[in-house]
């Protein structure tokens, strides 16, 4: 069994072969050849526990992720966790690795496929509402497939700035201007795409329509029906509405409120796999106003884990290990 901790992972993968490997991921959910339940939630007062197992064509396993939202004040990451990789053939475990690492990689690269498709190709301004872990990568893929040159930042706790810029631009190899905000709207304003990537359980936006006209909105926080990021405006304001998974309706309260309370109507949110390949949708690009929002699956998962097992095989990365 291969055990591939977070520096063996950062060795084998690059910005090209996790997008590459979201990419395939949407082809597998499109052609409809995986095995996904919904994903168990399980909660214990603020913490929960998630489990996402998934088969695909040659391969098959689970992701156990934890999400404990104090460990952040005792300098410990909110989302932990572990990824194991099964034989196809005699179910035997063929690897495990760190999930915290490939959860933000693979959401990362997620965000960058969606903007490929839906955000504007001149998008030079980019903000980001939360700078923990995920806000760092989301920044680093997001600049890699559009070419931004400024990145406002918001944050309620920010707690270093210039750590977060150098965690972003080292991932990203290279370097882009920074402009830390003391309010959300000035970010709204002065960014193309904006991603929301916060553990807030309330709207982190005024409720004005006229603030996102025109932006892409990529929301990848909450993951609870009874919770969202996202006020009313932004779902009124959207001419498209986008999900990665069908489920993220029920959900996440970025959807299912709106829903519930006829705010928007179903038919509104089209998915993502539709818009990579269909090529109707490529009208929706410019000048429109885009809300994404993306809750992941395991299917993402998977595919991006078997990517990294491949290449750590090929370079001889990693600790083998026995039961
Ligand atoms: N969609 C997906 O596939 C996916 C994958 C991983 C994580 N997530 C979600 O992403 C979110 C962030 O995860 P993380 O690992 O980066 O957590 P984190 O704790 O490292 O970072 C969250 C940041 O958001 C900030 N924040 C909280 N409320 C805010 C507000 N109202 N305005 C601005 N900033 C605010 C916090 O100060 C913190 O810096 C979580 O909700 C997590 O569940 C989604």
């Amino acid at each position: 069994m291969l055990f591939l901790n977070r520096e063996d992972m950062k060795k084998c993968m690059d910005f090209d072969r996790c997008i590459a490997a979201m990419e395939k991921a949407y082809r597998i959910f499109y052609d409809n050849s995986f095995v996904m339940p919904h994903r168990p939630c399980i909660e214990n007062g603020k913490n929960t526990l998630l489990y996402m197992p998934c088969f695909i064509e040659n391969s098959f396993g689970t992701k156990f992720l934890t999400l404990f939202p104090d460990n952040p004040s005792k300098n410990k990451p909110m989302i932990d966790g572990m990824m194991v990789i099964n034989d196809s053939e005699s179910g035997e475990t063929k690897a495990i690795m760190h999930a915290g690492f490939l959860t933000a990689l693979r959401t990362a690269a997620n965000t960058a496929v969606m903007l490929k498709h839906l955000a504007p190709e001149d998008a030079a301004a980019c903000g980001i509402v939360g700078a923990g872990t995920q806000g760092v990568f989301q920044t680093a893929f997001t600049c890699y497939v559009r070419n931004i040159k400024t990145v406002y930042v918001y944050d309620t706790c920010l707690k270093d700035g210039g750590k977060f810029a150098s965690d972003v631009e080292n991932l990203l190899g290279r370097k882009v201007e920074f402009v830390f905000c003391d309010n959300v709207e000035t970010l709204v304003k002065n960014s193309d795409i904006i991603i929301t990537a916060t553990t807030s359980n309330t709207p982190v936006y005024p409720d004005r329509e006229e603030l996102f006209k025109g932006k892409t909105v990529v929301a990848i926080g909450t993951y609870k029906p009874h919770c969202r990021e996202c006020p009313d405006a932004l779902v009124k304001a959207a001419d498209g509405i986008y999900v990665d998974l069908d489920f993220a309706k029920e959900e996440s309260g970025d959807l299912y409120i709106p829903l519930r309370e006829g705010t928007i109507k179903e038919d509104r949110i089209h998915q993502i796999s539709d818009v990579i390949h269909s090529p109707e949708y490529a009208q929706h690009k410019a000048g429109k106003t885009i809300f994404i929002k993306t809750v992941g699956m395991a299917l993402f998962d998977i595919v991006c884990a078997t990517e990294i097992y491949n290449a750590a095989k090929a370079k001889c990365i990693g600790t083998e290990l026995e039961f």
